[in-house]
């Protein structure tokens, strides 16, 4: 099979990738090893940067988001006896969005579908070849078990922490760095009306704790944990009682509602950037390249400012064999990326309790900054809603 781009993956990165290349008239092909039922369920995001969403709608994928997203000014901070809160509008003219990535790999997906992109759900054995030619190539067997080959112009890993992409750019070539965290984060899912307006970002000396939302009846709340914790040692009424501690419940009247969970997880913290970002006719985008705690709300907002760049990239070099962009492509997206990474690690460390006191000492110094000074609230801002893609 021939095609023009080979898209690994049908996460957000790799759908929209395929949706912006249709946009151009360029055709690609999605392979990815899970069922479309199961990228569609999976409970990960939930913040959508102002760019993201201006992205979104400029290529068709805005209208349920606008009707069903709730667009918010600013997040509260906050630590036992005090909350702050942060407005991006009126600290740097900006919002951000809550949508969960569900909704927005539901939105990609029924846009493609309408399309006609051809998506090859659970494969196996995807295999990347000859990404320093011109000609590379993906293999993979499809879901009947056939083997299939599709010969590209360009191949594009939008595959995740643990696919197969990263790997094909030769250890000669790339150069890596990371940071394990830790603590990692218990994720829950509660069907109840969120106990705040605006997202809860909450220092405890218990440790960090945040409440965020999916719906007007669906609330999403993390608490900090030790990396190996065991789920099964939390149960519903301990972590209710742990997150009324941590965010503040009675402290000026505030209630927490609790309500029944639906799901819990526990997420590790990692920090992770591999460079070059092009290798040939390989590109990566999204958390193939990077990953970045989530205490930043970054991740997914990441992996749409990485594809918003390939994709007018490679359409110069299908359509007009313009290389430019293309050439660009790595050293354009890392500056973005590091300013994310810098950015989530220093939520993550300024949020997160350690056994130090000094760390604690320097946190609460930090806190009492970022929302005290407006320069220093201006730049936190200046981050979280994000800064404009192609910075
Ligand atoms: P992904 O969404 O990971 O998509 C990659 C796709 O590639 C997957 O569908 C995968 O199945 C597929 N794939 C992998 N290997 C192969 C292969 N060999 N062949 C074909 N396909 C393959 N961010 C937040 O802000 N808040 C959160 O709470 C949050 N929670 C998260 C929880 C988890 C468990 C993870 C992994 C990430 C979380 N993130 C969160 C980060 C955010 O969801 C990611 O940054 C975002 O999904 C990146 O999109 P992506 O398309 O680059 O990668
Ligand atoms: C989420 O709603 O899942 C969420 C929100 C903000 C974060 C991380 C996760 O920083």
């Amino acid at each position: 099979m021939r095609t023009e781009v080979v898209i690994i993956g049908a996460g957000p990165a790799g759908l929209l990738l395929s949706h912006l290349l249709g946009e151009e008239g360029i055709e690609s092909v999605v392979v990815e090893t899970r069922s479309r039922e199961y990228v569609e369920a999976r409970v990960r995001a939930g913040i959508l940067e102002g760019s993201t969403v201006d992205l979104l709608e400029s290529v068709g994928l805005g209208e349920r988001l606008r009707r069903e997203g709730d667009e918010h000014r600013g997040i509260y901070l906050q630590w036992p006896g005090e909350r702050h809160h942060l407005d991006f509008v009126d600290l740097v003219g900006r919002s951000v969005w809550v949508y969960g990535q569900t909704e927005v790999q539901k939105d990609l997906g029924r846009a493609r579908e309408a399309a006609g992109q051809e998506i090859h759900y659970e494969v196996s054995e995807t295999a990347v070849h000859d990404v320093e030619s011109d000609r590379p190539a993906v293999t993979f067997l499809d879901r009947d078990g056939r083997e299939v080959r599709v010969e590209a112009r360009a191949v594009v890993g939008c595959d995740g922490s643990f696919g197969p992409s990263r790997g094909a750019v030769p250890a000669t070539v790339k150069q890596t760095w990371g940071r394990d965290y830790p603590y990692a984060w218990l994720g829950v899912l509660a069907d109840v009306a969120p106990s705040t307006d605006e997202l809860i970002y909450a220092w405890h000396p218990n440790g960090f704790a945040l409440h965020s939302m999916r719906s007007e009846h669906v609330s999403r709340l993390y608490l900090q944990v030790e990396p190996d914790a065991d789920v099964g040692t939390w149960s519903d009424d301990r972590i209710w009682d742990e997150l009324a501690t941590r965010l503040g419940h009675g402290q000026d009247g505030w209630q927490l509602t609790p309500g029944p969970i639906t799901e819990k997880n526990v997420l590790p913290m990692r920090s992770f950037v591999m460079e070059p970002m092009r290798h040939g006719s390989l590109f990566l985008a999204g958390d193939a390249a990077h990953i970045v705690p989530p205490t930043g709300a970054k991740g997914l907002n990441l992996a749409v400012a990485d594809v918003a760049l390939l994709a007018p990239a490679l359409t110069a070099l299908l359509r007009k064999n313009d290389e430019r962009g293309v050439d660009a492509y790595s050293e354009t997206a890392l500056r973005r990326v590091w300013r994310c990474t810098h950015f989530s690690w220093w939520m993550t460390t300024m949020l997160h309790t350690s056994p130090d006191p000094f760390d604690a000492q320097l946190q609460q110094s930090q806190l009492r900054w970022v929302t005290s000074s407006s320069a220093a609230a201006r730049g936190l801002a200046e981050n979280y809603a994000g800064l404009p893609i192609g910075f």
